[in-house]
């Protein structure tokens, strides 16, 4: 395929689906940087698996239903979406193209779906909500080892008017990408974690100088250290409740008794998730763990499931196993590298396209028929 008109300009509708991006940004984008969004941990197992997954689910379509009024629109969590579906918070999208996560905030508004910032976003927060207009913009935080820098992001997150926090808790230490270990992955020069810049607070903070620029020893793991802390523990999620008034989703959950805790701690979402295979290698695919963990959640708070998700009909199979919605890093990235802000619109409008013509085809009208008697026959 080539995705590019004959002037050799970006051409969205070129791109069929969402996979075929992949090639295209990659081929766009320094090594180090396509290593870093492709990598799984140690095996890639995790990462493989959890395409697969999706993809071994057998739908059973119900026949003869009238789908010719279908309505995807939903809202999670309270903020709205043109189709179950989030932008999953990844970092450092200005090494997929300059406007880096400004591209991803304006292609989400154009399409009508919100987004979550990474803590480790190259572009500021506040830079990012000016630049979503009528998508809501949720805010994901690590806990490190200097507990108040937590609370001073959440804080300019909520000033900025993000409507949610989503607290990553995958990551008490970083997964083994021995891509980048292999590229002793660093920052180019002119891209920065801003949101890790030296506080306001106190002046305490980290910036990229001591973070990933110019980094050229084992990768992430050892370059964004500081930026977790392997004894964070269930009490941090009580002090993080007791101390911020957004509504908090717990990400990086794939056991039903997490999912009860996160929940019983005041969580108000769970976001199944193994951090798209890049922390613990071996981890269960989030297709496989999410029906258990959306059973015993119930309707007590929202629950989402990413990685792997890669076509529509994986948003209706997440539905059909209990979600209340589902999200996705690396397609937005592959959008974002293939051709910026029309890139990222584009993987959207396939990823939602394919959504209402899989329900249209799986017998559902609405999103409440998609039920879990369509996975049994
Ligand atoms: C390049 C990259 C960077 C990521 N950065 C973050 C991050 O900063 N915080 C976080 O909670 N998850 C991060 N993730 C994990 C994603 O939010 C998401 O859980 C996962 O990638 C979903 O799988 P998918 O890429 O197959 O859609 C990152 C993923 C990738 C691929």
């Amino acid at each position: 395929m080539n995705p590019s008109d004959a002037s050799g300009a970006f051409d969205p509708k070129q791109f069929l689906n969402v996979g075929e991006f992949e090639s295209v940004a990659y081929a766009r984008m320094t090594k180090m940087a396509s290593d870093y969004f492709r990598s799984g941990a140690w095996g890639e197992n995790t990462l493989r698996w959890n395409v697969q997954a999706w993809e071994q689910i057998r739908v059973y379509h119900r026949a003869m239903v009238d789908v010719s009024k279908r309505s995807t629109a939903t809202t999670l969590l309270g903020s709205p979406s043109a189709f179950p579906f989030i932008i999953a918070p990844a970092a450092l999208h200005k090494l997929a193209c300059k406007e880096g996560e400004i591209a991803t905030a304006r292609a989400a508004s154009s399409r009508g779906v919100p987004l979550i910032l990474s803590s480790l976003s190259s572009t500021g927060v506040e830079e990012v909500c000016r630049a979503a207009k009528d998508v809501d913009v949720w805010m994901q935080l690590y806990i490190g080892k200097e507990r108040s820098h937590v609370l001073d992001l959440a804080a300019r997150a909520h000033a900025a008017g993000c409507k949610a926090l989503v607290l990553t808790v995958d990551a008490p230490v970083w997964g083994v990408r021995e891509r980048d270990i292999r590229n002793g992955f660093c920052l180019p020069p002119d891209i920065e974690v801003v949101n890790l810049m030296r506080s306001s607070r106190d002046g305490a903070g980290h910036g990229a100088e001591g973070g990933l620029t110019g980094h050229s020893g084992a990768g992430i793991a050892e370059a964004l250290g500081w930026t977790i802390d392997a004894s964070l523990s269930w009490k941090d999620l009580d002090w993080l409740v007791s101390k911020v008034s957004l509504p908090i989703m717990v990400k990086g959950i794939c056991r039903v008794d997490d999912a009860c805790r996160a929940v019983d701690a005041g969580a108000k979402g769970v976001l199944v998730s193994n951090h798209g295979g890049r922390q613990l290698d071996g981890a269960p695919a989030t297709a496989e763990s999410l029906e258990a963990v959306a059973d015993a959640v119930g309707d007590r708070a929202c629950v989402i499931v990413d990685g792997g998700i890669r076509r529509g009909v994986d948003v209706l199979r997440a539905l059909a196993l209990g979600a209340h919605g589902a999200s996705a890093a690396r397609p937005i990235l592959w959008g974002l590298g293939a051709g910026g802000e029309a890139g990222v619109a584009r993987v959207l409008e396939l990823l939602q396209t394919e959504f209402d013509l899989a329900m249209a085809l799986a017998g559902c009208a609405t999103l409440e028929e998609i039920t879990a008697d369509l996975l049994l026959g």
